[in-house]
């Protein structure tokens, strides 16, 4: 029998802790060992008896108390712990994690543990979005603490932003991806493209298209829990770098291109999610265009075809890229893997909602060289990736 997975849930004292007791209630039947660490403060908004009786464990909340299963309690719990989760964790909380004061048991906890720490944030809009609090979360980040993204909504305190605490069941489903995470890509570099390119008329216009680039993102982060080596080549996006991938940020196609030529040798896997613009101004103005009267023609060139490219020059490389289309979607997708040498493909219906640029959810077909296809139905861009990887060729992903 595998041994049970020790997670210790850190509470602090927001109104959301009283959602804690369904996630502890959902890992302890899950088969999780949970152990829960309370601030004074989150004793105030749910009872510790609770927390108890559903985990099976004494709530620790004390650094003085002596707690039979521990000898230095903070010291004990912070190594058997294989995940840390602070949910709901407060302002203060995060300025405390961000500066390493221990002046509590939780704090200490954390300060002492080798485990990935997962922080869920939930607090009022204002407080969130303080340029201190963000700065926190982003030194916090940037020192390899994982977040969850608070969700918008009602708050508790009668308005509605930016700042709730996600659904336990996306607390939930964070806690089992990190802890199940398979390996299989160690030792592998994998090249993504991601976002959108923007292709520069004048000093202060551009042309470029509705990419995020959540799913080069997420493929990413998917990437790095398998263990892999991750250069992200990026175009413009607004978002958080997953932490440990080497970012490599550019505007335009051109030089997207250049760059994923310089990385292309150290790749084992690329995956081309980005919405690279086919075209770009034929001519830059350094001037801003003046408005006239009539109609304004804008010359167009033709950019690399990136994937392409690489398709051209690979050797050891397995190439994934991207199909966005409209009509004829497995016809288009398969003239479209020839064409660029890929290994396979990931088409998306772009007319079906929940699919496409912009939205959290992608529907997809993979297409094999074999002509083999995959319908997958509508899933979060983090379950796509994790498909995608999974459809890796025997031989490239360690047992
Ligand atoms: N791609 C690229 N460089 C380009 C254009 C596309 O690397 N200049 C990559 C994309 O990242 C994606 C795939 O190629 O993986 C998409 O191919 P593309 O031929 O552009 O197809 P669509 O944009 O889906 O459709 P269309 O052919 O209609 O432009």
């Amino acid at each position: 029998m595998t041994e049970r997975k020790n997670v210790v849930v850190g509470i602090t004292g927001g109104i959301a802790a009283y959602k804690m007791a369904d996630l502890v209630s959902r890992l302890s039947k899950n088969g999780f060992n949970v152990h829960v660490v309370m601030t004074e403060a989150a004793t105030r908004f749910i009872a510790p008896l609770t927390l108890r009786t559903l985990s099976n464990n004494p709530v620790l909340t004390d650094m003085f108390e002596e707690y039979s299963e521990w000898k230095v309690q903070h010291i004990g719990v912070a190594e058997a712990a294989d995940i840390i989760v602070i949910a709901p964790a407060t302002a203060n909380f995060l300025a405390k994690m961000r500066c390493g004061l221990a002046d509590d048991l939780l704090s200490t906890v954390v300060l002492a543990t080798r485990a990935p720490v997962l922080a869920a944030p939930s607090m009022n809009t204002n407080m969130l979005d303080n340029p201190v609090t963000q700065d926190n979360i982003k030194a916090l980040k940037d020192r390899g603490i994982l977040f969850i993204e608070p969700a918008e909504g009602e708050l508790a305190c009668g308005v509605s932003g930016r700042g709730r605490l996600p659904d336990v069941d996306i607390i939930y489903q964070n806690i089992s991806d990190i802890l199940n995470s398979k390996k299989d890509l160690q030792g592998k570099t994998v090249l993504i493209t991601a976002g959108p390119t923007q292709e520069d008329i004048d000093p202060v216009r551009f042309i470029t298209n509705r990419s995020t680039g959540k799913m080069g993102y997420a493929l990413a982060q998917e990437a790095i829990n398998r263990g892999a080596r991750v250069l992200l080549v990026s175009g413009p996006t607004s978002l958080a770098v997953p932490v440990n991938a080497e970012i490599y940020r550019v505007r335009s196609a051109v030089e997207m291109n250049e760059i994923c030529i310089e990385l292309f040798d150290q790749a084992d896997i690329v995956v081309a999610t980005a919405a690279v613009a086919d075209y770009r101004p034929l001519s830059y103005s350094d001037q801003k265009i003046k408005k006239k009267d009539g109609d304004l023609t804008l010359k167009l060139a033709r950019n690399p075809d990136i994937l392409e490219g690489l398709g051209q020059r690979k050797k050891h490389q397995i190439l994934i890229g991207f199909a966005a289309e409209t009509s004829n979607l497995i016809e288009n997708a398969r003239v479209k893997m020839q064409k660029k040498n890929l290994d396979y493909l990931v088409a998306n219906d772009l007319t079906r909602e929940g699919a496409g640029f912009g939205v959290e959810t992608n529907i997809c077909s993979l297409i094999f060289r074999d002509g083999t296809v995959k319908n997958l139905p509508q899933m979060s861009k983090a379950d796509v990736a994790r498909i995608i990887f999974d459809s890796l060729p025997a031989g490239q992903v360690a047992e």
